[in-house]
C-alpha cells in the first residue's frame, strides 16, 4: 500500500521543535507532567507500568462513555490519539474501489489514508463565502447510494468552524438514504471558545463512529490518548485491529486520562482551555484589524486555529517557508488544505510569544508585499 504524502504532518515533524515561534499547533498550551499530576492528584506510585487492559481500563472507558448520551463502556475503544482511532476505522471499513466522501478542507489523515487504501475519494466543501458552511444540497449530491464511508470533522480543522444544525441534518439524512458509515472526527469538541459544546453525531444514526482525544481541548497531546466510539457489534472487530497497531494504550496515559475525565477535573481543564482561547483569539483578531495584506478572517469558534487570508502575491507554501527560514515562525500554509491564499495560524500558546510571533508575521508580510511591488 502506498500512501500519499501527508504534507502538514511532514512540515510540522521536521520543523516544529526547531523554530523560535511555533504557530503550527491546533491545541492549547500543553500541561507539564508536574502540573497534571497536581491537577489530577495522581501519585506516580499508584501507576503500574505493566500492559493495561488493551482496549483501555474499565474506569477510562466508563469515563469516556459518560461524555456521550446513551453510550456504554462497551462502545468505547481507547487508542493512541484520535489518529489511531481514525486509522483503525478506515482500515476496517474501506476496501479498494470503495467510495469515501470527505468534508473538506480537513486534516489530511482521513482522505490521504482512504486514498492509500485504494478508495475513490469524493469531497464536498466548507465554503469561505458561507462562513465555512457547506452549500445546502452539497452533502446530498455527493453522498451517493454506493458510498461506503462519509467522514466529517466537526468542529473543523483548519477553519475552527462548527457545522450548522441544518448541515448536520442534511449529512445525516444523506447517510441514512445511502446506508453509508459515518465517521465523525470530534477531536475539537470541548475546545469551543464560547463554551457551548458542539453536539456529537453520536446517537443520531446507527452506523456512526465517533473519534476524540485529549490532544486539543485538554492540552494533553503528549499523552497520545484518544478514543473510538461505535456500535457494540462493531467493537470487537475494531479492537482486533489494534492487535496490529499499538496493542494497548500507554498505562500512564490511561491512568491520567481517567482522572482528567472525572467531572470536576474535566470542568477545570476545559475552563483553562476556554480562557486561553478567548484571550489569544482576541489578540489575533485585534492584530488583524485594519491590516492591508492580511485578513479579515472568519472568527474561529473552536480549536486554537483560524484561516487567515493574505494578499501579498505569493504562494502560501512559499510564504510559510519564508516565515520559517527568515523569521523562525512556523505556520501551516493553506496549500496543505488545498486553500492557497491562506495561512493557518495557531494561537493556543504562550500569550507573549504569540504577540511577538504575530509582529514578525506582520513585518515579514509588509516587507514581502513591498518586495513584490518593486
Ligand atoms: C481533525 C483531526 N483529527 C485527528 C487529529 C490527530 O490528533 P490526535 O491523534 O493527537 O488526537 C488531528 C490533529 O491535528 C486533527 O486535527
Amino acid at each position: 500500500m502506498r500512501v500519499p504524502n501527508f504534507a502538514m504532518e511532514r512540515w510540522q515533524s521536521h520543523h516544529e521543535h526547531h523554530v523560535r515561534y511555533n504557530l503550527s499547533e491546533s491545541g492549547v498550551l500543553p500541561f507539564s507532567l508536574a502540573e497534571l499530576l497536581e491537577w489530577t492528584d495522581l501519585a506516580p506510585a499508584d501507576v503500574s507500568l505493566g500492559y493495561p487492559q488493551t482496549n483501555g481500563s474499565n474506569e477510562l472507558r466508563e469515563a469516556v462513555s459518560g461524555l456521550y448520551e446513551d453510550a456504554a463502556p462497551e462502545n468505547v475503544l481507547i487508542t493512541a490519539g484520535s489518529a489511531e482511532a481514525n486509522f483503525v476505522t478506515l482500515w476496517r471499513l474501506l476496501e479498494p474501489g470503495d467510495r469515501a466522501v470527505v468534508l473538506v478542507p480537513t486534516y489530511w489523515q482521513t482522505p490521504g489514508l482512504a486514498e492509500g487504501l485504494g478508495a475513490q475519494v469524493a469531497t464536498f466543501a466548507l465554503e469561505e463565502s458561507l462562513s465555512w458552511q457547506p452549500y445546502p444540497g452539497a452533502a446530498e449530491a455527493t453522498i451517493t447510494p454506493d458510498t461506503r464511508l462519509v467522514v466529517v470533522t466537526n468542529p473543523a480543522n483548519p477553519t475552527g468552524s462548527t457545522l450548522s444544525a441544518e448541515a448536520v441534518d442534511e449529512i445525516l439524512s444523506a447517510c441514512e438514504r445511502s446506508g453509508a458509515w459515518l465517521l465523525a472526527d470530534e477531536v475539537y469538541v470541548g475546545a469551543e471558545a464560547e463554551g457551548t459544546e458542539t453536539p456529537s453525531f453520536w446517537g443520531r444514526y446507527e452506523r456512526t463512529l465517533v473519534t476524540g482525544s485529549l490532544s486539543k481541548a485538554y492540552g494533553l497531546p503528549g499523552l497520545r490518548l484518544g478514543w473510538l466510539l461505535g456500535p457494540t457489534a462493531e467493537m470487537e472487530e475494531l479492537w482486533a485491529r489494534k492487535d496490529y497497531t499499538t496493542i494497548s494504550p500507554s498505562a500512564a496515559s490511561d491512568a491520567l486520562a481517567a482522572r482528567v475525565l472525572r467531572p470536576e477535573t474535566r470542568r477545570r481543564v476545559l475552563a483553562r482551555t476556554r480562557d486561553i482561547l478567548l484571550r489569544n483569539r482576541a489578540i489575533v483578531d485585534e492584530w488583524l484589524a485594519g491590516r492591508e495584506a492580511l485578513g479579515p478572517w472568519i472568527l474561529p469558534r473552536a480549536g486554537a486555529i483560524g484561516m487567515v487570508p493574505y494578499d501579498v502575491g505569493a504562494n502560501s507554501s512559499e510564504l510559510a517557508e519564508h516565515l520559517r527560514s527568515e523569521w523562525s515562525v512556523l505556520v501551516v500554509p493553506g496549500d496543505h488544505f488545498g486553500l492557497d491564499g491562506f495561512l493557518r495560524i495557531g494561537f493556543g500558546g504562550e500569550e507573549a510569544e504569540l504577540v511577538e510571533a504575530l509582529a514578525c508575521i506582520g513585518e515579514a508580510l509588509e516587507a514581502y508585499a513591498a518586495q513584490s511591488v518593486s
